[in-house]
């Protein structure tokens, strides 16, 4: 009556090559649709002779459970292969290498301090802190620079509520540091620094200062200078780096000196960085002065000591040849890139 068997290998040789929903959709309505082959074969069953009705009733059944289920399968291996392709499209490799990155790198000034930090604690120093905010006695006082004085007047600097201020250089350390501990000492100190200058090529009213302080029994200011020498060679990545130190005058030092360096840029011949003398001037220095021991409760007859005091923003310049200091604020990314 039906032949099942070749309706069936028809289907499914159709529905091999068929790919989409869709066209497995338009399938389905050759079959189930208004003019579909399974919907006329149930329309037939009113002119089948009785006694057959039965068995034709069951064989279209038949017939039409097998198509739904060959469509319904074809469906879900699209259905599944349309999930496979998601996935791979959205398919992320956890194991795979990031882009690359650039992290940037330390801030020159940041440098500056920790290559400084490096030396000396290869020398056995010990690394300190202090406050930038400061009380008047540790920044001028105690470092013999009473109120009447005058150099405290060429350290004008911010002046807070409850008698503060900013600290002026990073010698209050010294000041801190002796009160805290015994003699003998070997320390060093780093941080900001504020003063009411104007803003020019070499000042700013904030600059970092390294501040060094060495204390023990029969100091002179001849290892004062075989360490800057020592010092210098090494910070500047030069052994023929030479000191000199000249003459000059800090309240909390004594004998106390401007310290020069042979200049990194003609090894002492003269051109325009050392303005044609060979010499650079990079800090101040001397002998902690007796009446500074005696304030932080040091006998200055059993205890010397010599400390200096550097610009850092000065010796990131000579260093990297920066000609101008605000260039080290600006934030331009090749400094820190
Ligand atoms: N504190 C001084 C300044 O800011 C620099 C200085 C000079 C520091 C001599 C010292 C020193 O420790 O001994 O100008």
């Amino acid at each position: 009556m039906i032949d099942k068997t070749t309706m069936i290998e028809e289907l499914k040789e159709k529905l091999q090559s068929l790919s989409t929903i869709q066209e497995v959709q338009n399938i389905k309505a050759q079959y189930f649709g208004k003019k579909g082959q399974i919907t006329a074969l149930m329309k037939n069953i009113g002119r089948i002779e009785p006694e057959k009705k039965k068995e034709y009733g069951m064989q279209v059944n038949e017939l039409k459970q097998e198509i739904e289920r060959l469509l319904n399968g074809k469906l879900d291996e699209i259905k599944k292969e349309i999930k496979k392709q998601e996935e791979l499209k959205n398919w992320v490799d956890v194991t795979a290498h990031g882009a690359e990155r650039s992290f940037g790198k330390e801030h020159l000034i940041a440098k500056t301090i920790r290559d400084i930090y490096e030396i000396f604690t290869q020398f056995g120093f010990t690394v300190v802190e202090g406050p930038e905010i400061e009380e008047p006695w540790f920044n001028f006082d105690a470092l013999n620079t009473p109120e009447w004085h005058p150099a405290r007047e060429m350290q004008d600097t911010f002046y807070l509520e409850d008698d503060l201020l900013l600290r002026t250089h990073t010698s209050a350390v010294q000041i801190r540091t002796m009160l805290k501990e015994e003699p003998p000492l070997a320390i060093i100190s780093s941080g900001r620094t504020y003063r009411k200058d104007e803003i020019d090529a070499t000042h700013s009213a904030m600059f970092h200062q390294l501040e060094c302080l060495f204390i023990d029994k029969k100091v002179t200011v001849g290892n004062l200078k075989m360490f800057l020498e020592q010092l210098t060679k090494k910070i500047f990545d030069n052994e023929d780096t030479k000191v000199l130190l000249r003459p000059s005058y800090f309240p909390f030092v004594e004998p106390g000196f401007e310290v020069d360096v042979s200049c990194m840029n003609c090894g002492g011949k003269g051109c325009n960085v050392c303005k044609g003398t060979g010499w650079i001037e990079v800090l101040g220095a001397g002998l902690v002065h007796p009446k500074v021991l005696e304030n932080v409760g040091y006998d200055p007859e059993k205890w010397q000591g010599f400390a200096f005091g550097v610009g850092v923003e000065r010796i990131a310049m000579l260093k990297y040849g920066i000609s101008n200091m605000r260039e080290l604020y600006k934030n331009d990314i090749r400094f820190i890139d």
